[in-house]
């Protein structure tokens, strides 16, 4: 069976939210289009994304020389493997976050820290990385207040989303696809007329994803 992983980085809960509503709109025509996939949500937020910390570095170095693991170090481990598992079991991967200073929210970030595993999503070799997933496919979803993808120029530089395209091209994944959701604070006026450009756009894109 297909499995699309949702994978929400985005803090709100009960405040309306542009890239939320976008992805609630791809979602359900999502399921109208492929309706035996499985989708899975998993929001980086509330599930809080496994840490690398000094407690994870212990770990592996207690891993390899074979020492034994504290409970916390243990429980640790288990859920970066969970974690990892998921996201190596999904055919198809939608990132869903609010643009923030110019990139990613921090929980993002280290979500693709706890994915870039090497021998599971890419391997060294001599002439370097070598991706491992090059039969899934991408999108993300990013909303921002200002303007940086828009065919006139004019745009602002940001860093969240070519960084999130080159982790996932080191792992292997070429089929990337956007929905940027652009100008929200700058013209407020616009917004409703935006997310619903945005909410057609995604619905369309749903279909052949
Ligand atoms: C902490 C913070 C940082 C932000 N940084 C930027 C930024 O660098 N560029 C920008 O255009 N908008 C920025 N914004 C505005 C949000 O990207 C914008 O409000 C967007 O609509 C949020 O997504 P949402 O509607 O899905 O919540 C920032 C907002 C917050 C709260």
């Amino acid at each position: 069976m297909t499995k699309l992983l949702m994978i929400n980085a985005h803090p709100h809960t009960t405040v309306p939210s542009a890239s939320l509503t976008v992805a609630a709109s791809f979602k359900t025509a999502y399921q109208q289009a492929h309706p035996t996939d499985e989708i899975i949500t998993r929001d980086l937020y509330q599930d809080g994304v496994p840490a690398l910390n000094d407690t994870t570095f212990e770990a592996w170095r207690k891993q390899k020389y074979g020492e034994d693991l504290t409970a916390d170090e243990a429980d640790l481990l288990n859920r970066h493997a969970a974690w990892l598992d998921e996201f190596l079991a999904a055919d198809k991967l939608v990132f869903v976050n609010p643009m923030y200073n110019h990139f990613l929210p921090a929980e993002l970030k280290q979500y693709l820290d706890l994915t870039a595993v090497a021998r599971k999503t890419f391997k060294y070799t001599a002439t370097g990385p070598v991706g491992l997933l090059t039969d899934k496919r991408a999108l993300h979803i990013q909303a921002a207040g200002g303007y940086y993808h828009q065919a006139d120029g004019h745009n602002q530089v940001e860093a969240g989303d070519p960084y999130l395209r080159d982790m996932l091209a080191l792992y292997g994944i070429q089929d990337y696809r956007t929905i940027f959701i652009e100008g929200l604070d700058q013209f407020p006026e616009q917004r409703d007329q935006t997310i619903a450009n945005a909410k057609a756009t995604a619905e369309k894109l749903a279909a052949d994803f």
